[in-house]
């Protein structure tokens, strides 16, 4: 009789290539761990109200929010390389040279922004529209490392990178919604 010897596995992954659940639990533990550590300093951190400029800016809050729009078009850079990378979008050869640059740019512009919003605000409640950015203010940064993490991690399944990525994607999104939206919708489209 012919047996094929990968007859018993195929369709389910052997258990030499499963991944270890360690593949998953780090990343998740890193995230909530992150994400924790942010909220609880912004809790307990007094919120020292500072306020900044940059020359040909009105406000704090205008540099924040154009910074925090710059952020969000390399973020949609990022979402249109990755469906390129995945085939989903016709793109060029260099699309993961581009998804990879676009991402340091977002991630880089952000990080001023939460670090204001963090030291001067921290976390507040008062409002459910201020409630929803600080929780995914603090969910972005711990959802931004598992996805660090679960790139130089192998053999996990195809599906998990483009779902972690997509939801730091739309997370991002909703921060600025709640944001920098609700700043050029209050106060008007300035500088
Ligand atoms: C990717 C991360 C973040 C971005 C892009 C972002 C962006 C912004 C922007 C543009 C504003 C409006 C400008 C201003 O009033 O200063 C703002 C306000 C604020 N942010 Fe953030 N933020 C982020 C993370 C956080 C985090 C982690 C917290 C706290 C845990 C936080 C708490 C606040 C608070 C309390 C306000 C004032 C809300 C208001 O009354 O309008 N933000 N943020």
């Amino acid at each position: 009789m012919n047996v094929d010897p990968n007859a018993a596995t195929q369709g389910f992954p052997s258990p030499e290539s499963r991944p270890h659940p360690a593949r998953y639990l780090v990343p998740a533990l890193v995230a909530a761990a992150v994400a924790v550590a942010l909220g609880v300093y912004g809790k307990v951190h007094h919120p020292t109200g500072t306020a900044f400029n940059l020359a040909g800016f009105s406000s704090t809050g205008a540099v924040k929010s154009w910074l925090a729009t710059t952020a969000v078009f390399f973020a949609v850079i990022q979402l249109v390389s990755a469906l390129m990378m995945y085939g989903k979008l016709p793109g060029p050869g260099w699309a993961p040279v581009l998804h990879r640059w676009s991402g340091r740019v977002a991630f880089l512009v952000a990080v001023p922004v939460a670090v204001h919003c963090l030291y001067a605000f921290g976390y507040q409640t008062y409002e459910t529209r201020v409630l929803w950015h600080s929780l995914l203010g603090c969910f972005f940064f711990g959802a931004f490392s598992a996805k660090m993490l679960l790139l130089r991690s192998e053999r996990l399944p195809g599906w998990l990178l483009p779902v972690v990525g997509g939801l730091v994607f739309a997370v991002l999104t909703v921060i600025w919604l709640t944001s920098a939206f609700w700043f050029f919708r209050t106060f008007g489209v300035t500088t």
